[in-house]
């Protein structure tokens, strides 16, 4: 008998505004994986443990959250593959993605980890203030699931009242960040770059629509460089994320997500999963 993969949905808190376009991408690297004879349980992060179906081969997860990561490190202790590695989903949250990008040397604005209690705040706002306004602040944890998560800001005053309102919602660190001017571009890429070689990626970028584009020539290589680099130094494998190339062409990495939701690239992005999942199955059974 063919054996068995998981799908772990996205927590629905994670995917504010996406929750179609999350779900469907993972129904559909599921068909295209049953297509091949495997048989695929489909599951939420709430009901991991609940059935009595055999192990899977293989966990394919959209699950940020780390009660979820922590029950599937149960599996990854009896050597189950994870895609993504549950050590690459937790270093998205942000405080730990900025300090990996930061020792990858990944190009990332000046970004700062500090603690959201105020009274360490004036002088954090004088750190900030030395690069001028305006700024982001952004939660320290995990990626924007709601309004306030990650905001603008254009004034010390404006910073301190973010700031604070994430400490009044018991979020320890913050991050605070120079603003970058410039086109916005997302990116997706499939597949474990390797330093100096981006073949047997799968990559695609594309400017998000809501903004005022100016169209500053860059390098794609450079920007498909940026992300590899980006998405090694965290493991990733199924990623996107965000950057920002500026009037000269240099480009900034804001943000790095595993698994995001492909919505522009659905189909074509499917089938790359469905096939690094399906050579991470066939390297294993053939070992
Ligand atoms: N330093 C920055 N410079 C310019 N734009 C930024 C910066 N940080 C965030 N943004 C804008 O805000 C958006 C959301 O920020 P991001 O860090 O991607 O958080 P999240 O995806 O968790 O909401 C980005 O896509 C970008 O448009
Ligand atoms: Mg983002």
């Amino acid at each position: 008998m063919m054996p068995c993969c998981w799908g772990v949905f996205r927590e629905r808190q994670h995917s504010p505004g996406r929750e179609f376009d999350d779900t469907e991408i993972l129904k559909l690297v599921a068909k295209h994986l049953e297509a091949t004879g495997y048989r695929v349980i489909l599951k939420t992060p709430e009901n991991l443990g609940g059935g009595d179906e055999p192990l899977p081969a293989l966990v394919f997860l959209m699950c940020e959250r780390t009660d979820a990561l922590a029950f599937l490190e149960t599996l990854k202790a009896k050597g189950i593959p994870h895609v993504n590695p549950l050590q690459a989903v937790l270093n998205t949250y942000r405080d730990r993605m900025i300090r990996l990008l930061v020792a990858a040397a990944v190009p990332i604005p000046e970004s700062h980890i500090v603690p959201s209690d105020p009274s360490g705040l004036d002088q954090n706002v004088t750190l900030l203030g030395t690069y001028r306004f305006p700024a982001w602040v952004k939660r320290g944890d995990v990626h924007n699931t709601r309004e306030g998560d990650v905001e603008f800001v254009r004034s010390p005053e404006e910073l301190r009242e973010a700031v604070a309102a994430l400490h009044g919602r018991g979020i320890p660190r913050v991050v605070l960040q120079r603003h970058v001017a410039g086109d916005l571009i997302k990116f997706y890429g499939v597949g474990r770059p390797r330093r100096g070689d981006r073949s047997g990626v799968w990559f695609r970028w594309f400017y998000h629509r809501d903004q005022q584009l100016a169209r500053h020539p860059f390098s794609e290589k450079a920007l498909q460089t940026v992300a590899g680099r980006a998405a090694r130094a965290l493991g990733l494998e199924i990623y996107g994320g965000d950057a920002i190339v500026t009037s000269d062409g240099e480009i900034f990495l804001i943000d790095i997500n595993a698994w995001p939701s492909f919505a522009l690239y659905r189909e074509e992005a499917s089938h790359q999963i469905a096939q690094w999942l399906l050579r991470l199955l066939t390297d294993r059974t053939s070992r």
